[in-house]
């Protein structure tokens, strides 16, 4: 594992309060030969835990990915124009409704500035694709800072930033690459459609289209986890691979477990506890 991170993001179905759980099932960032991979990053919580060597991180979320790339290059230059911005409900609402065409490093600034300020981390657009969550304050903006960026960037650098639909991602993994999953899901349930965004949402096809993707890969030899619902038609994509039930558990309370979080890591691999589906 990595140095530990300062988490510098916000992220609804973020997997940071998983990792207790997580790290007794994932490979080690040594024992990976090749790349660590991750189509749905979203705030890289696995990715920074695990702390790859080369990675590929990907999401269909373009203003996520925006920080990203914005961050990896120029963390100085993201600080500035974060630190920039003003601090009532007011500038707030003036940063989020008059969105400018600026460069990565401006649009990587105004999304960090967002996902801190906003209410509880939301990410939701209206139907113009507009980012419309109200403000949240101010109490969690200067909880990171710049030497965070920059250990942040630091590990950026060592992975290659893609935006898109996580078929071509997994079509890309081969023998040798390892590749973490978290696609959205709601516990229980077979699907998740509760937003207006085209990528916020993940109907029954999409998890089709994963299953199907995940089985070629597998057969390219390529080792691979998924964190999903538990819903029976979706188990019943993986039939043959393995599984075991995701306890709840908490980052300051490893342990505390219940016994229906909704929730199974699936792999191309036997892993602790797992069984076959
Ligand atoms: C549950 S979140 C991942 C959270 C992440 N593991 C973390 O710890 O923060 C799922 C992510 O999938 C992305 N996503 C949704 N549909 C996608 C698609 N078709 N292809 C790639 N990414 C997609 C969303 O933007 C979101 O960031």
């Amino acid at each position: 594992m990595g140095k530990q991170i300062n988490y510098f993001l916000r992220y609804p179905g973020g997997k940071r309060r998983l990792l207790v759980f997580l790290q007794d099932h994932l490979p080690s960032s040594e024992s990976i030969k090749g790349r660590y991979i991750e189509p749905f990053v979203g705030s890289g919580a696995v990715f920074f835990y695990v702390g790859p060597q080369k990675a590929l991180l990907s999401d269909a979320n373009p203003e996520l990915i925006d920080i990203y790339r914005g961050i990896r290059y120029s963390p100085k230059s993201v600080w500035k124009a974060y630190e920039k911005f003003g601090s009532t409900k007011k500038d707030y609402k003036q940063v989020r409704d008059h969105k400018r065409e600026e460069n990565v490093i401006g649009r990587a600034a105004r999304m960090l500035f967002l996902n801190r300020t906003c209410f509880k981390g939301m990410w939701r657009h209206n139907r113009e694709g507009k980012f419309n969550v109200g403000y949240g304050g101010q109490s969690r903006r200067w909880v990171i800072t710049e030497e965070d960026l920059l250990a942040v960037s630091k590990r950026l650098r060592k992975a290659k930033i893609e935006c898109g639909d996580f078929e071509t991602i997994i079509e890309d993994a081969s023998k040798d690459d390892f590749l973490f999953l978290d696609p959205p899901y709601k516990p229980h349930e077979q699907e998740y459609t509760n937003s207006h965004y085209g990528w916020q949402q993940f109907r029954f096809e999409d998890h089709q289209r994963l299953a199907k993707a995940l089985k070629q890969a597998k057969r390219r030899g390529v080792k691979w986890a998924m964190t999903t619902s538990t819903h029976p038609k979706i188990l019943g994509l993986f039939r043959g691979f393995y599984a075991v039930k995701i306890p709840k558990g908490t980052g300051s309370l490893p342990g505390i477990m219940t016994k229906n979080s909704g929730e199974v890591l699936i792999s191309s691999y036997k892993t602790e506890g797992s069984t076959k589906l």
